[in-house]
């Protein structure tokens, strides 16, 4: 098989995008790059309503009502795509993730959701693709873990070592793990004082603000259309891993 080359156009005219966590935040800016760039664009979630207004956002694109740790139903979704180019999974929420303060069920979701869950993806998107590129999404909890939070930091953890090894396994299907710093999107909008919580962070980090979901949309896109980048973890934090 000829090696992908790197699209210095960025253009993704023809290719199929599937982003799993794509009707908010990071997938939704993904998803609405991956359009502009000429992708025939995929988005899933759980929520219907949530999948109908990012729908309406973009403009054309599938969307699929599922969860990621159900791995019937991500079967599913790919089994009816007749191609599969690229896939970004940024599917993901918050909570308690205390080892000894939560019970198991709780924990067993986490690691379901965030590393059985990118499991499952791969297991129904990489047979579908000769080329193209998995991007995983991570976060600054492993590297600058949080009281309440060790289980997400164990199951990102994984995440970030996947690449590694999956680049391997796939290849030529090129492998990667984004890990975002604190991002503007309706996963910070909790509690009434998230406003005053993102303004605390943006003046503490080096880059004087915090991200907005294009940020990291743009380095998705990055992943996507160069064909030499695999295997990687690639922090996208304004430097907040260092302060
Ligand atoms: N925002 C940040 O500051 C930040 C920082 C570091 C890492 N991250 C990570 O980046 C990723 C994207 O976050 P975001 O900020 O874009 O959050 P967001 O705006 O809340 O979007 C999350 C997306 O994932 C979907 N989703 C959540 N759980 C799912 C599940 N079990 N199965 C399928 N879809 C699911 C959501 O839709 P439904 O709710 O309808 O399922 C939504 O489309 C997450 O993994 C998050 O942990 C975010």
């Amino acid at each position: 098989m000829s090696p992908e080359p790197s699209l210095a156009s960025g253009s993704l005219e023809g290719q199929r995008v599937v982003v799993i966590g794509g009707s908010s935040g990071i997938g939704l800016a993904t998803a609405r790059l991956a359009r502009a760039a000429g992708a025939d664009v995929t988005i899933a979630g759980r929520s219907e309503d949530r999948l109908r207004e990012a729908q309406r956002a973009l403009g054309e694109c599938d969307t699929a009502a599922l969860d990621i740790s159900d791995e019937a139903a991500v079967g599913a979704l790919f089994a009816e795509l007749p191609r599969v180019d690229h896939v970004v999974i940024s599917a993901g929420t918050l909570g308690p993730g205390a080892i000894v303060a939560n019970d198991m069920e709780t924990l067993r979701r986490i690691v379901d959701q965030r590393l059985w869950g990118a499991v499952n993806v791969v297991r129904a998107a990489a047979p579908k693709m000769r080329s193209g590129s998995i991007t995983f999404t991570s976060g600054g909890i492993v590297a600058r873990p949080r009281v309440g939070g060790a289980m997400f930091t164990a199951a990102l953890a994984a995440v970030e070592a996947l690449p590694r090894a999956l680049a391997l396994e796939l290849a030529p299907v090129r492998v990667n793990t984004v890990t975002p710093g604190v991002v503007d999107t309706p996963l910070q909008h909790t509690g009434d004082d998230w406003q005053a919580r993102l303004d605390a962070r943006a003046g503490a980090l080096p880059a004087g603000r915090v991200g907005a979901a294009e940020d990291i949309a743009q380095v998705m896109l990055m992943l996507m259309t160069n064909g030499y980048l695999t295997g990687e973890v690639i922090h996208v934090d304004g430097g907040g891993r260092f302060v």
